[in-house]
Order: C-alpha cells, then structure tokens, then sequence
C-alpha cells in the first residue's frame, strides 16, 4: 500500500465515496469456467469483490442464492442467455460485452460472445464498482472500437530500456528472459484492465542477442505469452530485418533471395509450433541505421511483403514502421526536410503490400514532440492497412520527472480532421479502419513501465498508461473523464484530492509545453538523453531537426511556395490553413513557418514577447503545481505523497532552467526586451 505497485487495481474498500455500500451484497459468483481467459476473469473478480466488499467471496457453477454476478458467454450459459436478452446480446461483438442488473432479484449478468469479451466485462464492472457507482441500474453494452490496442516495449536483453525512465526491463535481465513470471502477470493484468489485447516485447532495435527470441529464446518467449495469452493480449516480437544473415549464415537478406524467404518461412513455422496464437513481428527497418531492404534496392513492400507471406498461413501480421528518414543529413543541406520523409517513402506504395501487413506511423511527421502537426501520412494510403504510433514513455515530455498528461494531446491528435474524403475524416475513424473498411488496424503505443515498484517512476505517469489504453477502447471518452476514473482507482474520489489532482493533469501538458520548446518548434533538449533544455543542441546535427533561430526571426519554412513543400502532403482545406502565417494556428506556428520575431500572433502578443511570457508563466505554474500537491498531502499515504512531491520539486527547479535558457537565447538573438521587464540573463 502507498508503494504504486497495485496501481490502480487496488480495489480498496475505505474512502469510496458514498456508493461503496450498495456492493457489499455482492459476494458470490456464479460461473463455469472454460477456459484461461475466463479463469484470469474469475479470479480478478473474486480478488476485486473481496478488497471491495472486504467479505470473502464463494464462486459456483449455478446460483445459489441472490444477489450474485453471472458470468458467461452468450449461447454457451444458460444463466446469461436468460439475463441478458437477444437484442442486447447482439450489439455485443468479438471482444465486447454487456453488463445488466435484474430489477428484482439484484443480480448483475456479465454477458459476451467470447472470453475476452468477459475479462473486459469483468475489469469494466469492478471500474464501476470501485468509483462507488450504481449496482442497480446497471444495463449497459461496450464494444472496443479500435481492433489492435497494442503496447510496444523498448526493453533490451540486457535488462534496459530503450527511453525507459522507471528502473529495468521487467522483462529481461542479463541477456536473458527474466523468471519474475509474477511481475509479468501483474503486468498483464495491468493492460488488459484497460482493453490493451497486444504486445511487443522487445525493442524496435534488435541487436544481436534479440534477434535469437526467434530461435534459441523461443521455449522462454512461449511461456511469457503463456501469461499474456490469459490475459487476451497477443505476443508479438520485433524482429532484426538481417536475421537470415545474423542467425543463418546467409550471404544476403534480400528479401527477393529464394533461401531467405525459405529462413522466414522456417523461423515463422518455429514460433508457431512454440506460440499458436503468436500474433507476428514488428519491423523497423532501414531507419536509424537498422538493416532494411533498401540494402538491396528493394522497397519497404518487397521487405513487408516477404515476412508477411511467411506469417500468412498462421494468422500472423507483420507491423511495418514508417519512421523512415535521413539521420546522416548534412545541417547546410535546406532542401531535405525530415517532416516530409514518411510520406514520400510510403505513400507511392499504396496498394502494394499484402493484406496482413499494417503500416505503423508516428503520430507526427518528427518524433513525439510536446506538439507536432498530424502525420499526413494517416489516411492517404486508402488501399494500405495503417495503425497510430504514440509514446507513453515522456521522452520529449519531461521523463517520468516532470508530469505531463498525455491523453489531451493524443485526444486532439485523435480529433484531428484530415478532410481526406471531406469534412468529417478524423484521425480517430481512419486508425480505428471504418475510414477505409481495413481488415487490420488501431492503437500502438511505446510503454513506460520498468521495474521500478511504482512501475512509471513518477506515479501520476501511470495515468498516461491507464489513459492510452482507455482512449484506444473507446477514443470518445473525454480527457477529464479518464483522469477521473483514475484518479479515482488510484488515489479515490474524496475531495479536495480529486479535484486538485484532476487540475494538476489536466493543465500539466499545456504546462510543460509553455516552458520548453516554443510554438512547435520542437526539440531545443540535450542531444542524447533528451532532457533538459539545450537550444541548439540538434542545430548543426545530422537529425534534421532544426529550429534556424537568427537575429531576425525564427522556424522552419515548410510552405509550398517559399519552403520545403511539406504543406502539400496534407488535403486541401489543412493544405491551405498551414501554408499562410495567416491561418497557421499559432502553437504550430513555427514548425510551419520562419517568421520574425516581431510577427503578431493571433493571440495578439508579438513571438518574442509569447516566448518570454509562455515562459516565466511556465515555470511559475509548474512551481504552483507543487504548492497544489502540498494540499493533498493530509489526504494520503506519507510514501504515495512524498514519491509526486520529489518530482514536482525537481520539475519546479528544472522549469526555471528552462525559463532562463530559452529566454536568454532569444534576447541575445533578437536584441528585443521584455516589456515587462523581468530578469532576462
Ligand atoms: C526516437 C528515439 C529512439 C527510437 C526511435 C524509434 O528517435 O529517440 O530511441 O529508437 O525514436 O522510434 O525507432
């Protein structure tokens, strides 16, 4: 207790509000389980209902007396088939479920069309009973409209993490799979409590002792999906492109070579034959140095389609990633511009990749900014299948030690109308695949646990997790909403608590984006590591990340008619919005275009005077976030508070350097004072 290692399955009885009460009767629940995904149901039920109720609970195959909770599938349960009526039972799809409460006998029916379904249904109910909800008025149906939630673990064999900012791999150790299987099915449990049904457990970067999870690793790979497979999460592995070279002496890893189709189609028979249900790889390929086709003057469809032909007859999928750009560009070099990279790699090769192959694509043309336009690749492949990338881990958003509530920004990302077949096409409906009738599409996300008992370091960093999976569930539910169901599992729904806590993650994005990198801008941070404020630390690097600050202006020209052309990737009415100054909305203002610093904002204030007053404002909100926690500490555990205090005091700190840098490089640069005043170095 007071350590975050439960999270926000704690199911805890005291401080529940004022409904708590109306569960206790619920201690018995009537069942036949049949299979693991409904024995993990069970069990988390009976767990929930004890720490809920504080009663012991008794689980049966037929009701003996009322109130209970049935579960069951629809079809299979008579039980059910009789609570839930035909109607209702047929809104419920694949992994779905309905929940009712009978009127008169209290009983509260679990219904659904699959196991999966149910473990949802199950983890759905205690969310409401644990926010002291109403047991009986319960008549409700839930189907998850993204078909892949998918999380994607950084971790390395050696036990690090790749941006990992909450201890170790929980994963590996050692250059081994690690035998802590009780963390994993913590972990597992973690996710499915909020719909996540997929997994990658390895770094996008494989080196050499990953690439062998294919080969020597796989009797340990089979048992972690063992664990994952109760929980209804698929497991999947990223894959070395050179394997066939790396692990099978081959000359070459062409993917038109006869002999390395033949190594792919052997390796992905092995995997099978140790994971049944294995869900299949995921590649990045000639990206940052990984090996990739274009080796072989092949495209990223000939690479796609080759793994893709070798999962096929088992089900597989291959997720091919779009973060493909030029690292080695030369900083003098005005013409290649990295915004653009993705779309003018991929979009040419619309149609041409297998149907069990699913592009994955950042969520901005750069990588994880505090704020970047929309990937204008989303959408514009209409013949492709495509899922949305998102970083929970905060590598550009504070590191787990300044606190950012990302579900805002993937809300807008999410929002976003792309007017690829008109008014009306948000990002939302062409990641969830109703846009273009996908067979394969949905959510991935970088994860940012480690094993550090809290598992994100900074404990309000868990709301991110909890809050991607909710969103890929159902991306209609509010930013206020999901921090409020997790503020209310984690910390209860007591005031004054609730309510601050609530402000604190709700203003902490716009905060930590007022104190940094300007106007979407973007980087500004060490080179490396990426934290902490170092203005030109990616100016003259061969990143393309360039901000090309004078004595006159700054930003980056990306218009059609002056600049590097991007503009022209997006469909017509975005086209025309982010080519003129005049209707660049101003937080995007600077990724779009190089302006002087005397440019009027719409805001009114003039660029030089936004980034001195964003700043100072910044740092003194992030100063106050730590005055706002201080209030709650009364209201709970001594440990939980000091483990947020510690970083709000560090975030506070670190916010005043930022303020500083930021503000003394733009008045050295332009020469133009503060009309207000304030110390400027
Ligand atoms: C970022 C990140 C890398 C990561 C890469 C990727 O560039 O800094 O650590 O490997 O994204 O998404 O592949």
């Amino acid at each position: 207790p007071g350590n975050g290692y439960e999270a926000w399955l704690q199911y805890r009885r005291a401080d529940r509000g004022t409904n708590d009460e109306r569960f206790t009767e619920y201690h018995h629940i009537v069942a036949s389980v049949q299979d693991e995904v409904m024995r993990s149901a069970v069990d988390e039920l009976s767990d929930g209902l004890k720490g809920i109720t504080g009663r012991s609970v008794s689980i049966t195959e037929d009701a003996v007396s009322t109130p209970c909770i049935l579960l069951g599938i629809f079809g299979a349960s008579k039980a059910i088939d009789q609570a839930i009526d035909a109607d209702t039972a047929r809104a419920v799809k694949a992994e779905g479920f309905a929940i009712q409460t009978d009127s008169l006998t209290r009983n509260i029916a679990v219904g659904a069309a699959t196991s999966a379904g149910l473990l949802y249904g199950v983890f759905h109910l205690l969310r409401i009973m644990g926010a002291g909800g109403a047991a009986d008025r319960l008549s409700l149906v839930e189907n998850p409209v993204n078909p892949l939630r998918m999380i994607n673990q950084w971790d390395n064999m050696d036990g690090s993490v790749e941006r990992g900012y909450a201890g170790k791999s929980i994963f590996f150790e050692n250059n081994r799979i690690t035998g802590n299987l009780e963390r994993i099915k913590d972990y597992a449990r973690l996710l499915a409590s909020c719909g996540i049904n997929a997994i990658a457990i390895n770094n996008v970067n494989v080196h050499r002792v990953e690439s062998r999870l294919l080969t020597e690793f796989l009797p340990e790979v089979a048992k972690l999906a063992e664990i994952f497979r109760s929980y209804a999460i698929k497991l999947f592995l990223s894959i070395n492109y050179a394997s066939p070279m790396e692990l099978g002496g081959l000359p070459t890893a062409d993917p038109v070579a006869s002999d390395v189709r033949e190594w792919w189609r052997l390796a992905a028979s092995n995997v099978y034959a140790a994971v049944p249900d294995f869900g299949g790889f995921l590649v990045k390929a000639d990206s940052e140095h990984r090996p990739g086709p274009f080796t072989y003057g092949r495209d990223h469809a000939d690479g796609a389609n080759m793994l893709a032909e070798a999962l096929k007859p088992y089900g597989g999928i291959v997720i091919w990633r779009c973060f493909v750009y030029n690292c080695k560009q030369d900083w003098r070099d005005r013409t290649t511009d990295r915004a653009r990279a993705a779309y003018d790699h991929f979009r040419q090769l619309d149609g041409s990749f297998m149907d069990n192959v699913i592009l994955q694509i950042k969520n901005g043309p750069i990588d994880f900014q505090v704020r970047e336009p929309v990937s204008p690749l989303l959408g514009a492949m209409p013949r492709t299948n495509q899922m949305i990338e998102f970083q929970i881990t905060q590598e550009y958003t504070g590191q787990q030690r300044h606190v950012c509530y990302l579900v805002p920004q993937w809300k807008e990302i999410l929002d976003f109308d792309t007017h690829l077949q008109g008014m009306g096409t948000p990002v939302k409906r062409i990641v969830d695949g109703t846009v273009h009738g996908n067979p394969y599409s949905g959510f991935a996300a970088v994860s940012n646990i480690g094993d550090d008992t809290n598992w994100t370091g900074h404990p309000l960093a868990q709301a991110n997790l909890y809050g991607y999976g909710r969103l890929a569930w159902n991306p209609e539910l509010s930013s206020e909403e999901i921090a409020g169901e997790w503020i209310t599992l984690t910390y209860g729904n007591r005031e004054p608590l609730y309510g601050i806590i609530q402000d604190m993650l709700m203003s902490s994005w716009e905060i930590y984006e007022s104190y940094t990198a300007p106007l979407g801008v973007g980087f500004m941070v060490n080179p490396d590591h990426h934290y902490g404020p170092n203005v030109e630390g990616y100016e003259y690097s061969p990143w393309g990340t360039y901000h090309y600050a004078d004595c006159h202006g700054i930003g980056v020209d990306r218009t059609t008619a002056t600049g590097t052309g991007y503009t022209s990737q997006y469909a017509g009415p975005n086209r025309e919005m982010y080519e003129s100054p005049a209707t660049c909305p101003d937080e995007l203002l600077l990724f779009f275009h190089h302006v002087p610093y005397t440019h009027p904002l719409h805001s009114g204030k003039t660029v030089i005077q936004h980034i001195y007053d964003t700043h100072f404002e910044g740092a003194e909100r992030a100063e106050r976030l730590l005055a706002a926690w201080e209030r709650v500490k009364e209201h709970m555990d001594e440990e939980a508070f000091r483990q947020v205090a510690d970083r709000l005091a560090e975030q506070a700190e670190h916010a005043k350097e930022w303020r500083d840098r930021i503000n003394t490089y733009f008045f050295r640069k332009s020469g133009i004072a503060d009309e207000r005043g304030r110390t400027i170095y």
